[in-house]
């Protein structure tokens, strides 16, 4: 098994998360990339990918923190707070946080980032909210927040359903450009249809 990011490791095509207990035999959970938008980003091979063991992250559309949980397993000396505004996916997201000391919930609408304001510095937003302006919401944080770095799963329908998806991604691409952020790189997952990971930092020299 090959370790190919902090806690990811790799074997044939398969990928898994270790988890080290005290006094106990690591863990090696299998991630499957058909369940986990990151996953299938990992299992391209990302140049640009901005997680690592030190990492403290905004997640925004936590869910009921199936992937977030992933997300606090690779940044082990770091910390991820979960945003996610609805009871049904916050109540099984709570017990997930009640079970990973570095995973804080945070019950909010991402479009209202005042509300979480008194979160600690973050170094990455990820995003992953299936709404007309995603673009829009990721923005709003970034400059809130100022991370730095930060990957915005990117679901064009949601955005525009008459349009090439390709446009849509573009068009995000461009407003992301427009307001002080690089594009590092865009990965096309694959089982996710019409779905990209957008990878991007703070402009260099901005
Ligand atoms: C695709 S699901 C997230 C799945 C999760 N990221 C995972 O991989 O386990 C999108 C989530 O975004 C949440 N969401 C929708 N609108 C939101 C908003 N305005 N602010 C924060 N989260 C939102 C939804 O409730 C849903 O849980």
């Amino acid at each position: 098994m090959r370790e190919i990011f902090d806690n990811v490791y790799q074997e044939g095509g398969a990928l898994f998360t270790k988890t080290a207990l005290p006094r106990a035999k690591d863990v090696y959970e299998p991630w499957d990339p058909k369940k986990s938008k990151l996953a299938a980003m990992i299992a391209e091979g990302p140049e640009h990918f901005p997680l690592n063991r030190r990492s403290h992250v905004l997640y925004l559309g936590a869910g009921a923190g199936s992937t977030a949980r992933r997300v606090a397993i690779m940044c082990t000396e770091g910390v991820v707070y979960c945003v996610e505004p609805f009871p049904t996916p916050f109540q099984r997201l709570l017990s997930v946080c009640e079970r990973h000391e570095n995973m804080v919930p945070v019950m909010a609408d991402a479009r209202s980032p005042e509300r979480y304001i008194f979160i600690a510095p973050v170094d990455c937003i990820y995003q992953d909210i299936a709404q007309p302006d995603q673009a829009r919401i990721f923005l709003l944080n970034w400059k809130v927040f100022e991370p730095g770095r930060g990957v915005l799963m990117v679901k064009a329908r949601c955005i525009d359903a008459a349009r090439e998806p390709q446009r849509v991604f573009d068009d995000v691409k461009t407003a992301l450009e427009g307001n002080g952020l690089d594009v590092l790189e865009s990965i096309p997952l694959p089982y996710y249809r019409g779905h990209e990971a957008i990878v991007v930092r703070k402009a260099q020299g901005r």
